[in-house]
């Protein structure tokens, strides 16, 4: 246990009223060692509590030094969100009751062990609260998260004396999480900057995945990318979280509601640009673009047959040798295993664009090869590469992309000033 940080009865509560207890965020196991290492070097904090079966670290800084920051709260990556600690209760062996029981334990949870005065006074007075409640395993399990948030919005658990008010959207957010392993709550003080999943209304192309191929195609400020098949645009989302200095990213789609769902997922993104228009036959001039990054369609959830995809894939791979760049342009293509014939005939085919590296890839059970192609001049092109794998990378492993990308965001940015 951290030194100043007690546990009685399973709740843990802040001795010294001087330091405010904080909570992090981790997106997964392998993110633990760096999220630590980046609260060592810029918040000066030696210890944190992993908490919450490995989702959560607790630690003990005051809210002072989070602000002082400013800008160069940029520099943590690996932690998701930081949050006030209001209450954290673990279930454990000798408190077996961590998890509450029912909405009206909850409820007394809240009203009881939290104090809404003190978070006030430390996070200013007169807001609007709003309760976002996640909940896992069996804990609560006949009441869904929505219900749950209702219900204590309605229940008036926060101290009136505490001068804050309750409403479905307010300008903090207290998050309650619940889980077999306990109950953790707290309020949102910082959060990552960039784009990403949670800003995504409709899913789309697993975005670790989109990641990687836009991580392949190695972008550079002021290049032009397009994405001619661009579905809900993950790969545009990604695009500009890799490289904000993009000249532009144009995605287009053949079909009406993809490009309205790109629209939708990309419209915060600075000069981006969606249109309706056939991949085959793109209304833009030839050799005014730096890279084409595509989830072609493999003709498996997409519509179309392998059959088909032999006509459309010799058509775009002339489009993309019309639209690239001669010295410089390069494509990132995605396709299933299926469908290689397909490409190693395009390949064959190309006047000018060459396979540089072929990298296999799991799309859930799905297998699939990602085809980096350039012309002789592009970066890495000639380069000796380990085979299947990435020059960047130093093996597979969609997890090591993953904590990459999580590594190469922007930073936490507070949401509380
Ligand atoms: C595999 S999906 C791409 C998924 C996308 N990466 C995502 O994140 O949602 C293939 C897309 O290609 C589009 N498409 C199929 N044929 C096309 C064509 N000739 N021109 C433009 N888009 C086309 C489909 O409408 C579909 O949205």
């Amino acid at each position: 246990m951290v030194d100043g940080i007690r546990s009685e009865g399973g709740a843990t509560t802040s001795s010294d009223p001087m330091e405010f207890d904080l909570y992090a965020t981790i997106a997964a196991k392998s993110m633990l060692r760096a999220a630590r290492e980046e609260l060592r070097a810029v918040l000066g904090v030696d210890e944190a509590i992993v908490a919450m079966g490995q989702g959560k670290l607790v630690f003990r800084c005051p809210i002072s030094s989070l602000r002082a920051l400013g800008d160069d709260l940029g520099q943590i990556k690996a932690l998701e969100r930081v949050g006030y600690l209001m209450t954290y209760r673990e279930t454990t062996e000798s408190s077996p009751h961590g998890s509450p029981e029912s909405l009206d334990d909850l409820a007394r949870l809240l009203a009881e062990e939290c104090d809404w005065r003190k978070a006030a006074k430390l996070l200013g007075g007169g807001r609007k609260l709003q309760f976002r409640v996640k909940r896992s395993g069996n804990v609560l399990r006949g009441h869904s998260t929505s219900e749950i948030a209702r219900s204590l919005a309605l229940g008036g658990v926060v101290d009136e004396r505490a001068g804050w008010s309750v409403s479905v959207r307010g300008d903090l957010t207290v998050t309650v999480e619940l889980s077999d392993v306990g109950v953790l709550v707290g309020v949102l003080i910082a959060k990552q900057a960039d784009f990403n999943e949670g800003n995504v209304e409709v899913k789309g192309l697993d975005p670790v995945v989109a990641w990687g191929l836009v991580r392949a195609a190695d972008p550079k400020e002021g290049e032009v990318l397009l994405d001619l098949c661009v579905g809900r645009g993950l790969v545009l989302a990604e695009a500009h979280r890799l490289c904000g200095g993009l000249g532009s990213v144009l995605g287009l789609d053949l079909d009406e509601a993809m490009v309205e769902s790109a629209s939708t997922n990309t419209a915060g993104l600075h000069r981006a640009q969606i249109m309706r228009a056939d991949a085959t036959r793109v209304p833009l001039r030839s050799g005014s673009v730096d890279l084409i990054v595509s989830d072609l369609p493999f003709g498996y959830k997409m519509g179309g047959s392998v059959e088909d995809n032999a006509g459309l894939y010799t058509k775009i791979f002339a489009e993309m040798e019309r639209l690239l760049r001669r010295d410089t342009g390069r494509a990132v293509l995605l396709t299933n295993h299926d469908n290689h014939p397909n490409m190693a005939s395009c390949l064959e085919r190309a006047a000018w664009l060459k396979l540089v590296t072929r990298r296999h890839v799991l799309l859930g059970r799905q297998k699939c090869f990602i085809y980096l192609v350039a012309g002789a001049g592009a970066s890495g092109a000639n380069e000796v590469l380990k085979p299947g794998v990435f020059e960047w990378e130093e093996r597979r492993g969609k997890e090591r992309w993953s904590k990459r990308r999580r590594l190469s965001r922007k930073g936490l940015k507070l949401v509380v000033v």
